[in-house]
């Protein structure tokens, strides 16, 4: 039987914030690449079929390297220059899939995603279409415009997204189709992509965890080190 569950880890970035000199998910934490820390969690998952690898153009060899070792390691491809040209990379590759199979796109940039996290958004898709991952705000966040605060949405409201973000194929296929004909396409992730292109489908929330960040900036790496520490057996 075909795979009804694929992970796709996105690493097509170069990750110009943290400054490294080259892309983020391969340098290393705990001892081992950040983008093998997010490929384990998945190949790891008794709930995941295949994992296929977004990786940065330049890189694919290191990435390959990195993900091969991993069983469920399916293909190693090829990114695009924003977020959304890797999602579409891996959708094209799934392009003869049915429509039915779950996908889950996850940031290679959090290597801490762990097992009920996965389990939560695999949980919801049973009976959904989108699902993402969120955990609360402690920080009060506003809107400025032009260096005044514009709007204060109620803080209770307020969630920060994390991945893995799951969709059915057939769901996220159609709003990227919908998204790619759009000349002012513009979104930071795939839910985006849902809400703005097929606004008529929930997007169910279930919990994250402080523990799955995105490793973004040098102090970013100085924690995750800290936390790789901790997960040492
Ligand atoms: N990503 C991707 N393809 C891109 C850009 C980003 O697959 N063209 C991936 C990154 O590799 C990362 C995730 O999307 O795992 C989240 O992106 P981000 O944290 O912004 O990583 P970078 O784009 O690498 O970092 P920066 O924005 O600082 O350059
Ligand atoms: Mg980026």
């Amino acid at each position: 039987m075909a795979t009804r569950t694929v992970a796709v880890v996105l690493a097509g970035g170069v990750g110009e914030r943290m400054g490294a000199g080259r892309p983020k998910q391969l340098m290393e934490v705990g001892g081992r690449p950040i983008l093998a820390h997010a490929v384990h969690a998945f190949d790891a998952h008794p709930g995941i079929g295949e994992v296929v690898v977004v990786m940065a153009p330049g890189h694919l060899r290191e990435a390959a390297a990195i993900a091969a070792p991993f069983g469920k390691t399916a293909a190693v491809i090829e990114g695009g220059a924003t977020r959304t040209a890797s999602t579409v990379a891996a959708l094209r590759l799934l392009e003869d899939r049915p429509d039915d199979v779950r996908v889950l796109f996850h940031d290679a940039a959090r290597p801490f995603v762990d097992r009920p996290v996965i389990d939560r958004v695999l949980d919801a898709l049973d009976d959904g279409e989108a699902v993402a991952v969120g955990v609360p705000s402690s920080d009060t966040i506003v809107v400025v415009e032009d260096g005044t605060v514009a709007s204060m949405p109620p803080r209770e409201t307020l969630t920060r997204f994390q991945t893995p973000q799951g969709f059915r194929l057939g769901t996220i296929r159609k709003a990227y189709e919908l998204a790619l004909a759009d000349p002012g396409l513009r979104a930071t992730d795939d839910c985006g992509i849902v809400h703005r292109y097929l606004p008529d489908v929930p997007i169910r929330v279930v919990a994250g965890s402080e523990r799955n960040l995105k490793v973004t900036q040098p102090l970013d790496a100085v924690i995750a080190e800290h936390l790789a520490s901790e997960e040492a057996p």
